[in-house]
């Protein structure tokens, strides 16, 4: 075994990539990526210098969410291969001292799940109906949903079935889609499936878990009414009081599913994704006895902002610190607009309402690489656990010109076009300039159609490319690991309002957030976001000097 695996405590430093399976490369040219792509890849990720790969969901699945509808939680959907495939992959990791973790999506299941069909075949108030949160409709005959909760993707929360005799019935709450029913976390039987689902991953060998809407499992007592906030996020926020996020109710599970994850030998891990502010309240769920890591949604919402910056870094060490956890440091991911993109534009669109063609306002791409690069110079000089999202280290940016017809992010679909979705952050990634589908398949088949610039963001297009935003990544990662800045402490320069600066690991970092260049300290420049030197620093550049 290489040495990376004898370590504990790995993940408080670790730098972990996220692939999204059906769109980082396709091995049998059907236009959707696969595990034996992901294998046939692994390389490019330990020249790359992760230290783990984080993959969304790859189990069975109808797809109307990208996999986050799973119909069993124990078998490979087809499209993405076989179970000898995923150990196939693992092993291939585990070889190369990559930890892999699996996405875990316990909110809800597939309407396709057995264990929702055995629902609705067995009828009103049986055991089989428990599983899920089915409730009479209000008004005279039932025809209003049980309360006003709106899904997450637009659209009520609840859909009201048809009984087996062709009655109409009861309702079933759905926090995301209609395909996509809420189990019921206060059913012991819920539980138990969910610990024999942990230990089938566990057995295998994966390193740990993602742990999907990890803030949504409970609901508050009788379900009431909620009105959220127009200017909050749909994924929860702000709001201290929403009925469906951040119940007290689910530390519960997670100290259970922690037990369970101690019953192994090597330092497996939980990692949420919960949307809750503030950042104190998130470190909640990173508890010496619940999980290890939460995603710092706080910082990844945070603009290109010197003042805003500090602040949340600075919150983010005392949060996490606080309960003994690393904090942690994201900028991309599958659900929010690719961060090049985003900090071009000021402010942001909320999450999920993405870019399209008749959106207001377009980012400029070279801005956005530029700044997308010092920001992400900046980030993983921080100290802690960072992820890097497929492709953001290739620069790319979102994708803005799909056409309507070939959007699939139920956003789009459940709001009727006015919130573009996720699309644009997960159109498949360019490996060959020139090949079919930019090396992403063999046949040149692509499930989201790629833009015509994809070609010069390939990957052999840049590597070993001086100055190219692959070999930026490559330079910080190594140099991340050589001064050892995960595991690090930070301490503030004071500088010009627009500067950042500080020491970690005995490199000096400095990211100049503004427009107009500033002076750079003496040192030589170890890792540079963009051109820099002579003494000056231009505008959206992170140096780290030594
Ligand atoms: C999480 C996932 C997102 C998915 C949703 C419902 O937020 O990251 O992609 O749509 O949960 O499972």
């Amino acid at each position: 075994m290489p040495s990376a695996h004898a370590t504990n405590d790995w993940w408080r430093t670790a730098v972990i990539y996220q692939v999204y399976p059906r769109s980082f490369a396709d091995s049998d040219g059907d236009g959707v990526g696969d595990l034996a792509g992901v294998r046939q890849r692994l390389d490019a990720l330990t020249e790359l210098g992760v230290d783990a790969v984080w993959l969304s969901p790859f189990m069975t699945s109808p797809q109307r969410d990208g996999g986050y509808d799973v119909a069993d939680y124990c078998d490979v959907d087809p499209l993405f291969g076989t179970l000898a495939d995923f150990d196939d992959l693992l092993t291939g990791a585990h070889d190369r001292g990559l930890r892999v973790i699996v996405d875990l999506v316990p909110n809800h299941t597939s309407s396709e799940h057995p264990w929702f069909a055995e629902a609705l075949a067995a009828g009103p108030d049986s055991p089989e109906r428990a599983r899920y949160l089915f409730r009479e409709g209000r008004g005279a005959a039932g025809e209003l949903p049980p309360n006003n909760w709106q899904s997450v993707f637009g659209g009520p929360a609840w859909t009201r079935i048809t009984e087996a005799d062709g009655t109409p019935g009861y309702w079933y709450l759905h926090l995301f889609d209609s395909s996509q029913p809420d189990l019921d976390w206060s059913n012991p039987w819920v539980r138990e499936r969910f610990r024999e689902i942990l230990r089938f991953w566990l057995d295998r060998g994966v390193d740990g878990f993602r742990v999907d809407v990890a803030h949504g499992m409970i609901k508050a007592d009788g379900l009431p009414d909620y009105t959220p906030d127009p200017e909050g996020g749909s994924m929860g926020g702000d709001a201290l009081d929403v009925p469906y996020w951040a119940q007290e109710g689910v530390h519960e599970i997670y100290r259970d599913w922690r037990k369970v994850l101690e019953e192994y030998d090597r330092e497996r891990v939980l990692i949420a994704e919960a949307w809750v502010n503030p950042l104190s309240k998130m470190a909640q769920w990173v508890r010496p006895d619940e999980m290890h890591q939460a995603f710092n949604f706080g910082y990844l919402e945070t603009p290109w902002r010197a003042e805003a910056l500090r602040l949340v870094v600075d919150e983010s060490l005392e949060a996490f610190g606080a309960v003994g956890a690393p904090s942690t440091w994201v900028l991309s991911n599958h659900d929010v607009i690719r961060h090049p993109s985003r900090l071009a534009l000021t402010p942001p669109p909320p999450q999920g309402e993405g870019i399209g063609p008749r959106s207001p306002r377009h980012p400029d791409e070279l801005v956005g690489l530029r700044r997308g690069r010092a920001a992400t110079a900046f980030m993983l000089a921080l100290p802690g656990s960072a992820y890097v999202y497929q492709g953001e280290e290739l620069g790319l940016p979102e994708v803005s010109d799909l056409p309507d017809a070939a959007r699939q992010d139920p956003t789009f679909i459940r709001t009727a076009g006015e919130m573009y979705g996720r699309d644009g952050c997960r159109v498949p990634i360019p490996w060959e300039a020139g090949a079919p589908a930019a090396g992403f398949s063999t046949t040149g088949v692509s499930w989201l159609p790629q833009p015509e610039v994809w070609g010069s963001y390939a990957r052999d297009a840049q590597r070993g490319v001086p100055g190219s935003t692959l070999e930026f990544y490559v330079a910080a990662l190594a140099a991340r690991r050589e001064h050892g800045l995960a595991a690090g402490d930070i301490e503030w320069l004071e500088t010009e309002p627009a500067v950042l600066a500080f020491r970690n690991g005995g490199l000096t970092i400095v990211a100049n957030t503004g427009l107009v260049p500033v002076s750079l300290p003496d040192g030589e420049i170890v890792v540079s976001s963009g051109p820099a030197g002579d003494g000056v620093l231009p505008g959206d550049t992170t140096v780290w000097l030594r």
